[in-house]
């Protein structure tokens, strides 16, 4: 240690430089952080789960569903990150700025499924792999519930499970990054 006077005030250097410490990046490439995020989407009216048709969609809230999944993340030491909105563009948003992000998304597209082209478009253009989640069985309701546009750009569908639905979505999505981690974010 040096000392020295400045301005009337007794000050010490250290003789050696202090050694940069090197800062690791905290995504998926780097070994010492490899957390899987998850990108979990909701459609349209699901903000209304508890008092819409419960009869359909049962007595939970979307804060107990989300509550749930963030449960579920935390045993599996993942990341999720959710989100609601009633307008398709900003479901499109949201897929499209999680390109190179994030690992797997899980949505529920609701009334979208069966009308949105630009919501298909958004999941083959970002090449994220997606699991698309019911939480009734569509296929064994109105014949408009059958057909998804989504389905043929994700990896598979879980309907007809309620809730827990969600939690196998992102079951099935973590099994799929794990087994084919050359598509995760580098
Ligand atoms: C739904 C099924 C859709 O047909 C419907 O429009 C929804 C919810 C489901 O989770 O079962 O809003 O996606």
């Amino acid at each position: 240690m040096v000392h020295f006077n400045f301005q009337g005030l007794r000050l010490t250097r250290l003789e050696r430089p202090v050694k940069m410490i090197p800062v690791f990046k905290t995504q998926r490439s780097c070994p010492i952080s490899p957390m899987i995020s998850i990108l979990v989407l909701h459609g349209p009216n699901l903000n209304m789960l508890g008092t819409r048709e419960r009869s359909l969609y049962g007595a939970l809230s979307l804060k107990d569903v989300n509550g749930a999944i963030e449960t579920f993340a935390a045993q599996e030491g993942i990341r999720v990150q959710i989100r609601q909105s009633n307008i398709e563009g900003e479901l499109v948003t949201w897929i499209q700025e999680a390109k190179d992000r994030i690992d797997a998304i899980v949505i529920n597209p609701a009334a979208y499924t069966h009308t949105s082209v630009a919501i298909r478009d958004a999941i083959a253009a970002v090449d994220i792999p997606t699991v698309e989640v019911h939480l009734t069985n569509v296929h064994a309701r109105e014949s408009f519930r059958r057909r998804s546009y989504i389905a043929g750009v994700v990896i598979g569908q879980i309907a007809g499970f309620g809730p827990d639905g969600y939690v196998l979505g992102i079951r099935a999505a973590l099994a799929y990054v794990k087994r084919n981690p050359a598509q995760t974010p580098s």
